[in-house]
């Protein structure tokens, strides 16, 4: 989507994702983010991400588009999962080929959604879907059924597989760097132990450090597509008008002019690095096509982040790969293998 079309939708899933609607929403994530945390204290050990992937689709999925925890949200997860992985593939859509597989996911989602959208049309409801159906643009116009679907589509892709990637590396970075995690706990035992509240969120200025840290070292996207609509000369190379560039994002972050020592990871330089350059941060995009979850994403990562640092310990199982995989989006190829306990 490009130019009026997409300043349009934009304009009209924007209130789905701020102001009242996103505080309405903390109680719901808090309340999914408790049951994960105490499933995972009877595991003990597991993997982690793909109970990460299954926690924040069912964030999404309830607050997005209104859809239960159960067996229909499992269902829509596991269409999720075979969509994601047929996004980087041959395109050969032959039976039992991932992208056949990806096609008929995608699909099966659409359908799925169609009729969700019929029913928020007849009964209006508050979840994100309900206030796309019942939003209007200057013009009065309403977004059509198709366009709902894909948006919702989009909203339930976006908000969920970035977020998990974020929050796996998350956990990683603090089992390895023990000092982080104890300034961390010493930030949260400011607090009562009770749920965090939105507005304890505000008052946590070290985890807003780490994650931007964490988004830095392991930004869960590597980069973005441009349209160059202006020619321009970039160290020496000329760039006509028509062509599509790539941002870095990963290169972007390890840029030694702009971050020093970028290897290490060290949630401090953005104490010290307060007024970092425009675009030198960019895990959530930039410009126009900024994410449009960031205050959503940012929510529910620190009400994890806070009710994980006030409760449980976690350790890393030994024998696994931590090598990062950037597709579908950055993670280690083991999946994250912990020991997992109440403190
Ligand atoms: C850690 C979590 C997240 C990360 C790292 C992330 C990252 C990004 C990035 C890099 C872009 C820009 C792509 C570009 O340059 O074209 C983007 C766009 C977008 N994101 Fe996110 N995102 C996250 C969470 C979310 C969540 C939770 C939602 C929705 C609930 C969401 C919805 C969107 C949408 C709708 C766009 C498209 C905006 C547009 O094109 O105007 N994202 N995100």
């Amino acid at each position: 989507m490009e130019g009026a079309e997409h300043r349009r939708n934009r304009k009209l899933l924007m209130p789905a994702f701020h102001g009242p609607a996103l505080a309405n929403y903390a109680t719901t994530m808090t309340a999914i983010c408790d049951r994960y945390l105490q499933r995972w204290e009877t595991l003990g050990e597991f993997t982690w991400l793909p109970e990460l992937k299954e926690m924040t689709f069912d964030i999404a999925s309830t607050l997005l588009i209104g859809s239960e925890p159960g067996p229909l949200t499992q269902r829509l997860s596991r269409w999720f999962s075979q969509l994601t992985q047929g996004l980087f593939t041959l395109p050969l859509s032959w039976p039992g080929t991932p992208y056949h597989k990806a096609l008929r996911a995608r699909d099966n989602l659409l359908a799925h959604l169609e009729n969700t959208v019929k029913q928020r049309q007849n009964q209006p409801t508050q979840d994100a879907l309900g206030l796309l159906v019942a939003s209007r643009d200057e013009g009065g116009d309403r977004l059509s059924l198709a366009e709902i679907k894909v948006q919702a589509l989009l909203m339930l892709f976006a908000g969920h597989e970035t977020t998990t990637s974020l929050l796996t590396n998350l956990a990683l970075a603090l089992a390895q760097h023990p000092a982080v995690l104890a300034q961390l706990r010493a930030e949260q035992a400011s607090f009562a132990n009770a749920a965090p509240t939105p507005d304890q969120l505000k008052s946590m200025p070290y985890l807003d450090r780490v994650l931007k840290e964490v988004e830095r070292c392991y930004p869960p996207i590597g980069g973005g597509f441009r349209g160059v609509v202006k020619p321009f000369v970039f160290n020496g190379y000329a760039v006509p008008s028509g062509w599509l560039a790539t941002y870095s994002i990963s290169a972007t972050h390890q840029d030694g002019a702009v971050y020093s020592d970028p290897l290490t990871f060290n949630p401090d330089r953005f104490l010290t690095q307060e007024k970092l350059p425009d675009y030198s941060l960019v895990g959530f995009g930039g410009g126009p096509r900024f994410c449009l979850g960031y205050a959503f994403a940012q929510m529910e990562m620190k009400l994890f982040a806070a009710l994980l640092l006030r409760r449980y310990h976690w350790e890393l199982l030994p024998r696994q790969d931590l090598r990062q995989v950037a597709i579908p989006s950055l993670h280690p190829r083991s999946g994250l293998k912990v020991r997992f306990r109440k403190l």
